[in-house]
């Protein structure tokens, strides 16, 4: 990891970094939030600053937040917030000299704490956001943003009214290969946006091992719809907002299918997701989920008239393959019988596999998973989030666009919820439109 991630990210190292290939306003209207990155001066500042931070939820996601800011010496984590004491006990060894609280209200009381880290469950998220923006806060807080679409809203509008720095954990927004394959579908090189397919495949119960059965709502709270919305709130909101950055625009309408289809054990969501989300202009999103087949892993398949995005493998490919010799085609159309039904005359004919280009990696020395992990991985992007963070709680500004971007898949993801709960197709609600992209 490069240091001016860490002491305050500079825009200019960022690129040259990742290799995107141009600059100025054009790549900065693709990743706005990129602006944040520190001039010169503002590193100087962030490097004086002593940030005095926060973890409230110190549970797997909030402890791997906590190893990322002990590489940040600008950062000073003062106060571990947890209702369950097993995880506020782990927290406390990294972070000895910090202070422990049960109840998050009483750390945001603390005059000296200027920013927070959210890590809690989803249903928390909304209460503790907009208390702690109320208090004069920087949050970040992870994804998604809220349990309900009226809470998303009520965040946005907690922050907008705060004028305080709020970031969503939506590490892909800096990820470099993420950031570096945008910039090859802005600039058309593969063409124009034809279709999106998005999956997250796993194969496990996406459970957690719970020490007596009283704590089964608290430890596996993902499975509850008191606390989550399944896999469209833990998986899919990460994707689908890899599909509208994408496309630059937000999905007017959505429907799909959800069921429990093999983890019968008393789960409240579902297992089994299948979405379709359509853009005005046609282009459909699919988004899949199943959790009792890990083959295909993950992916936001980006299909385009002259090429093939996939992020996640950190590949992309052209559509353009050297045709088969004629001899082959002949060969393979005797071989499939269908000689006699194709005039001679007509087009050649060949079966429509799968392609087998081997592509080309987005960046060098791309990190890449298989989407198994629940916490995250190294070069996610995370790390790179998180110090953004707390570089613009010191200077005190906030990154553009940031939570538009997790405003809108955090809905889209509820949304899609709904659609499947209710069987219908579902309309973006105007309510719900906040100004960003066609929705300005
Ligand atoms: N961005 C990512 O890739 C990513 C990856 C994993 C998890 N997450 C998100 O991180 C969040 C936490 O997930 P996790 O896997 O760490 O869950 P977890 O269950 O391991 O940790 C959550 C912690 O919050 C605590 N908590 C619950 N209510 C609380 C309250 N009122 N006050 C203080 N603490 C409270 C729990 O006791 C627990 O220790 C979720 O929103 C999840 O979606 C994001």
């Amino acid at each position: 990891m490069d240091n001016t991630f860490i002491n305050g990210i500079s825009r200019r190292d960022f690129f040259k970094n990742i290799g995107v290939l141009g600059s100025g306003s054009l790549l900065l209207s693709v990743f706005p939030w990129l602006q944040s990155c520190s001039d010169d001066e503002k590193k100087a500042i962030v490097k004086g600053e002593k940030l005095k931070m926060a973890i409230i939820g110190t549970g797997s996601r909030g402890q791997y937040h906590m190893q990322n800011l002990l590489k940040m010496p600008h950062v000073e984590v003062v106060a571990l917030c947890d209702n369950f004491e097993p995880h506020l006990k782990q927290a406390a060894k990294v972070y000895p000299q910090a202070k422990t609280y049960t109840d998050y209200r009483r750390v945001l009381e603390q005059n000296d704490i200027r920013a927070v880290l959210i890590a809690t469950p989803l249903n928390m998220h909304e209460p503790v956001t907009i208390d702690a923006l109320q208090e004069g806060k920087h949050v970040f807080c992870e994804k998604s943003m809220a349990l309900t679409p009226e809470g998303c809203l009520a965040m946005y509008k907690a922050y907008k009214n705060s004028g305080k720095v709020l970031y969503i954990g939506q590490q892909r927004l800096f990820d470099p290969k993420y950031i570096r394959a945008m910039e090859i579908i802005n600039k058309g090189i593969i063409g124009e946006i034809s279709g999106i397919r998005a999956y997250w495949f796993r194969n496990n119960d996406w459970r957690r091992p719970v020490p007596s059965p009283e704590w089964e709502r608290k430890i596996n709270w993902r499975l509850y719809k008191e606390f989550s919305g399944g896999l469209m709130t833990e998986l899919a909101t990460h994707q689908l907002q890899v599909g509208n950055w994408a496309m630059r625009m937000i999905p007017e309408s959505v429907t799909g299918y959800g069921d429990i289809v093999y983890w019968k054990d008393g789960r409240e969501v579902y297992d089994n997701v299948s979405l379709i989300y359509r853009y005005a202009n046609g282009v459909k999103m699919t988004y899949e989920s199943i959790i009792s087949n890990k083959f295909f892993g993950l992916e936001e398949e980006i299909l385009c008239t002259k090429g093939t995005m996939e992020p996640e493998k950190g590949k992309y490919y052209f559509e353009e393959v050297q045709p088969a010799p004629g001899i082959m085609q002949l060969i393979n159309q005797i071989e499939h019988g269908i000689f006699d039904h194709i005039s001679f005359a007509g087009p050649s004919w060949v079966p429509e596999t799968a392609s087998k280009n081997a592509g080309y990696f987005i960046i060098e020395n791309a990190s890449t998973h298989t989407g198994e992990s629940s916490v995250g991985f190294a070069d996610d992007g995370s790390e790179q989030l998180l110090a953004s963070f707390c570089e613009a709680a010191v200077t005190g500004r906030p990154a553009e666009c940031l939570v538009e971007e997790a405003y809108y898949s955090s809905v889209l993801g509820l949304l899609g919820l709904q659609a499947m709960d209710e069987q219908r197709i579902l309309a973006f609600p105007n309510e719900y439109k906040i100004p960003y992209l066609n929705f300005a």
